[in-house]
C-alpha cells in the first residue's frame, strides 16, 4: 500500500541548518568578542571611556583605525559561512585574524578546540597546514609553474612524494573541470580557469576549513556565476566548513547557508538569507536587502509538505488509484524500494493501466511520466514558481540521494508570498511585484533561469 507512514515531519529536514544562535554544539570556529585596532598603543581604544566610540570617532579623536570591533560568530562544521559588507567593513581584517596572519588586539579565537591566539607561531603554522585552506582574490599562481605543480604545491610543502601528489592533484583538477590543463602555464589560462587553479590549490591538501576572501570578485559577471554553482556543487559532495567573504549581496544569499552583514568593524546581523532580508535587525541591513525580491530567497523547503500519494513501483495500478484516491489528489509519486523518486503516475495513466492489465507499475514505466523532475529543498520560488505555473501537479522535492521528502503546491508558494509580504507593511512593494511575477510566469513555457 502507500508508503507515506514513513514521511512525517521530521523527515522534512533533509539539509541539516545549522541553528542560529550561540549555542549550536560544538562549533568548528567561536570567534569571541574579537577587536582589532591598527594604530599605536591600540589598547587604549578599548577603555571603558572609549569603547562605545564610533569608528569615526575613534580615527578622528585617537588616530586610531578600527578594524574590528567586538566581534563574535559561530560557525557549524560543513556550514557555508559568509560574510559580508561594503569596503573597508573589517571583512579581511577578520578571516586574517581568524588564522593569525594579524593579531587580534583582544578576544579569543577557537578553532577546533584549539585557543589559536594562544598558539606559538610554529604551532600555529602546522595548525594552519592541517586544518585551513585558503583561496585569494588573487589566484596568486606561481608563473613559471605549471597547472599541476601550481595546485599541487600544498602537497609539495607536506613533502608528499611526486607521484602521489600529482595523481591526487589530477584528481582535484579534473573536479574543478580542469582535467587535461596540468601542463599549461597559468598565462595560458583565462581569469576563471587560473581562479579554478587556485581552489583546487586550496582543496588538495584536504583540510577541514576553506577560507575564502573574494575568490571570485575579478571575474565577469556569467564566470562568476559558473564559479559560484561550481562551488554549490562541489560542496555539496565534499562538505567542508566554508568561510567565504564578498561584498556582493547576491552572492551572500546564493551561497551562504547564513551571513554575517558587517558594518564598521562590526557585525550588523547573522542570519539565515531569509532571516537578512526578511527580518533586517537594522536600518543598515535593511537599506542593504530592501531590493531584494523574496522569490531569490524563499526556498521549497519552505512550502513542501510530505508526499501525499506515493506508489512504490512493485505495486500495481488499483494499489496507486486507491492511493490517489485517498490523497485527494489527481496523480502519486512513483518511487523504488528505497522510496528514490522516480516519476508521476496521474489518475489518467494509472486507469489506463489497470484497464491493460498491468500488475507492476516498474514493469510499465511507460504510463509513468519520468520527464517530470523533482526539485531539491534549496531550489528558490524563482525556478518553483515557473514551474508550478505550467503543471496542474505539485512539484516533487528529492534529497541529494533522490529521495523523495516533499511536494510542493501551487497554492503554498503563493500564500507564502502572501504571508511574508503582509505581516510586515514594509513589504507590501514586494506583494505587488510577486503577483505580477507569477502572471507574467503563467504565460511563460520555459522556467527561466534567476539572474543574481
Ligand atoms: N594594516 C592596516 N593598517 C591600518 N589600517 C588597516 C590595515 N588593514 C586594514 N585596515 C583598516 O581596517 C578597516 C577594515 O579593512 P579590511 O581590509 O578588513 O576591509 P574589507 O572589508 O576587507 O574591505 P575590501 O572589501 O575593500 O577588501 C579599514 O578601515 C582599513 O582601512
Ligand atoms: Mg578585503
Amino acid at each position: 500500500m502507500a508508503t507515506t507512514a514513513s514521511q512525517n515531519g521530521a523527515d522534512l529536514e533533509t539539509q541539516p541548518r545549522p541553528q542560529s544562535g550561540g549555542q549550536s554544539p560544538a562549533p568548528i570556529i567561536k570567534v569571541d568578542s574579537v577587536w582589532k585596532v591598527f594604530g599605536k598603543n591600540p589598547e587604549r581604544v578599548l577603555a571603558p571611556e572609549n569603547i562605545a566610540k564610533s569608528k569615526a570617532e575613534i580615527q578622528s579623536q585617537m588616530g586610531a583605525v578600527i578594524g574590528l570591533h567586538d566581534v563574535s560568530f559561530e560557525v557549524q562544521r560543513g556550514e557555508t559561512f559568509v560574510i559580508m559588507g561594503l569596503s573597508g567593513s573589517g571583512k579581511s581584517t577578520m578571516v586574517r585574524c581568524l588564522i593569525r596572519l594579524i593579531d587580534p588586539t583582544a578576544g579569543s579565537i577557537v578553532i577546533d578546540g584549539n585557543d589559536i591566539t594562544a598558539m606559538a607561531d610554529k604551532e600555529l603554522m602546522e595548525f594552519r597546514r592541517g586544518k585551513i585552506a585558503m583561496v585569494f582574490q588573487h589566484y596568486g599562481l606561481m608563473p613559471h609553474r605549471n597547472v599541476l605543480d601550481n595546485a599541487s604545491w600544498g602537497l609539495e610543502v607536506q613533502g608528499v612524494p611526486e607521484a602521489e601528489r600529482h595523481q591526487r592533484t589530477r584528481q582535484i583538477l579534473s573536479m574543478v573541470g580542469l582535467g587535461g590543463w596540468e601542463a599549461s602555464f597559468p598565462r595560458q589560462l583565462s581569469g576563471g580557469m587560473q581562479q579554478r587553479v587556485g581552489l583546487a590549490r586550496a582543496l588538495v591538501v584536504n583540510t577541514d576549513i576553506l577560507l575564502m576572501d573574494e575568490p571570485f570578485s575579478g571575474l565577469d559577471p556569467l564566470i562568476r556565476r559558473q564559479m559560484q554553482d561550481e562551488l554549490l556543487r562541489l560542496q555539496e559532495e565534499l562538505q567542508k566548513t566554508i568561510v567565504f567573504i564578498t561584498h556582493d549581496l547576491n552572492e551572500a544569499l546564493k551561497l551562504g547557508d547564513r551571513i554575517a552583514i558587517m558594518h564598521d568593524g562590526r557585525v550588523a546581523q547573522i542570519g539565515s538569507p531569509e532571516d537578512i532580508v526578511l527580518r533586517p535587525e537594522d536600518e543598515y541591513v535593511g537599506d542593504f536587502t530592501q531590493d531584494v525580491r523574496l522569490e531569490s530567497v524563499l526556498t521549497a523547503s519552505k512550502v513542501m509538505v510530505p508526499p501525499k500519494a506515493t506508489v512504490m513501483g512493485h505495486q500495481g495500478p488499483r494499489a496507486a488509484l486507491h492511493t490517489i484516491g485517498e490523497s485527494d489528489g489527481d496523480a502519486a509519486w512513483i518511487v523504488d524500494r528505497r522510496e528514490r523518486y522516480l516519476g508521476l503516475l496521474t489518475i489518467t495513466n494509472a486507469q489506463k493501466a489497470l484497464r491493460a492489465g498491468v500488475r507492476r507499475m516498474d514493469e510499465a514505466m511507460n504510463y509513468v511520466d519520468r520527464e517530470y523532475e523533482a526539485v531539491s529543498p534549496t531550489t528558490s520560488f524563482d525556478l518553483l514558481i515557473p514551474r508550478a505555473m505550467s503543471s496542474d501537479y505539485p512539484i516533487p522535492v528529492t534529497d541529494a540521494d533522490n529521495l523523495l521528502v516533499g511536494e510542493v503546491h501551487r497554492s503554498a508558494l503563493a500564500e507564502a508570498l502572501a504571508e511574508t509580504s503582509t505581516t510586515d507593511p514594509d513589504y507590501e512593494a514586494n506583494a505587488a511585484a510577486n503577483a505580477a511575477l507569477a502572471a507574467e510566469a503563467a504565460t511563460e513555457t520555459e522556467p527561466e533561469q534567476a539572474e543574481s
